[in-house]
């Protein structure tokens, strides 16, 4: 079958290794005015960009920025007034800070831009340093942001979203957390994964993807082992990386479709509520990509992994070696929510179009019931 023709977009200027956001300083050594996004966790790392003239620091973000978020962002953003915006965090830092570098000086609103190819342009310079390893946002050029009525995701996708330098620096990583190292990488994997079995896979992103599960394969224990590895630590943020690239062109599938509901509703940190599914997406969708589903399994360090409960078995394993609490249950979900999380992961047709498989809401219902 022909695969369909793709564009990747990638950060017109990339630093890798320990110590590169030091150059985020020089580099911008021109601007006047730097709006910083950050959380208050994250704001601690703003000495290290040794940035010069005026900054001004907006960190107040949360896990899952909403559309109050991103408002109060582009407030502050039009107080500053800055010539670069700088988000310095994880994918809900960099995905307001793409949005705030496009829209601060303009008069389009999330509304207006909401969806592919609708945001008219870019007069502010974006740096995204991340200090995860995990959603690959510094790659890419969507931005994701919670409508809290109608508790789904507005998805923004333009390439007025591409950072102009990005930088992966593995020592803004040393202090994630165990539990957080784990889930954010098992979902850099899942991006790769979910877009190298899916029904838009292209061989190109193909190889992102394999050097991305690989790499989590071959460092996440590690790094949950060791938060100052810096070999690992590094191994995951280009693994994060290439993950993002394959969100560009291909992206997701039903894993992060079902995901979403446990964002959104429950409140889950992404990574984990990824995590939490990973297995069985992976299990359900293995009689479509047998081949593929084996390569995976053995970047994981299977021995073999042929039928689903054997894939399952495996990518569960996998998780549970890494300290991730799996059961759906033990973090708070109900079992009569289950309908509801169904019915809307089945709704994110953006994402579950993408699927080799194609899945009912009962077998959407079905996957949340394993995990519980
Ligand atoms: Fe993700």
């Amino acid at each position: 079958m022909p695969v369909a023709p793709i564009t990747i977009h990638q950060p017109r200027r990339l630093a890798v290794g320990a110590g590169t956001v030091g150059q985020v300083g020089d580099w911008a050594a021109d601007a006047s005015s730097v709006l910083v996004i950050a959380t208050p966790i994250t704001a601690g790392f703003i000495e290290r960009l040794q940035l010069r003239g005026r900054v001004t620091v907006f960190d107040a973000i949360p896990g899952e920025p909403d559309i109050a978020t991103l408002d109060a962002a582009l407030s502050a953003a039009r107080d500053a007034r800055p010539d670069l915006v700088v988000g310095l965090g994880g994918g809900s830092v960099m995905d307001v800070a793409k949005l705030v570098a496009a829209l601060w000086h303009g008069e389009q609103t999330l509304a207006d831009v909401a969806g592919p190819n609708r945001v008219n342009g870019r007069n502010t310079r974006l740096v995204q340093v991340a200090t995860t390893a995990g959603t690959g946002s510094e790659a890419g050029i969507r931005s994701l942001i919670t409508d809290p009525v109608k508790g789904n995701k507005i998805a923004v996708e333009s390439p007025h979203l591409i950072a102009d330098l990005a930088v992966l620096d593995p020592e803004l990583t040393y202090s994630v957390p165990p539990a957080v190292t784990a889930a954010t990488g098992i979902d850099a994997m899942a991006h790769c994964v979910e877009a190298f079995t899916n029904r838009r896979a292209h061989p190109m992103i193909d190889d992102f993807a394999r050097m991305g599960f690989r790499l989590v394969g071959k460092f996440l224990a590690r790094a949950v082992k060791d938060g100052a590895d810096t070999q690992a630590r590094e191994g995951l943020m280009l693994a994060s990386y290439y993950g993002g690239i394959c969100l560009g062109p291909v992206n997701t599938a039903a894993g992060h479709a079902i995901a979403y509901p446990l964002g959104t509703l429950l409140h889950l940190p992404h990574g984990l509520a990824n995590a939490i599914i990973f297995p069985h997406v992976l299990a359900f969708n293995q009689p479509a990509a047998p081949e593929k589903t084996a390569e995976v399994a053995t970047a994981l360090g299977a021995v073999s992994a042929t039928s689903p409960d054997a894939v399952s078995d495996m990518a569960r394993r996998f998780c549970l070696d890494l300290g991730v609490e799996m059961a759906l249950s033990a973090h708070g979900a109900r079992e009569d929510d289950l309908t509801r999380y169904a019915s809307d992961a089945h709704a994110i047709r953006r994402l579950m179009d993408n699927n080799p498989i194609d899945m009912s809401v009962e077998d959407v219902l079905g996957i949340y019931r394993a995990a519980y």
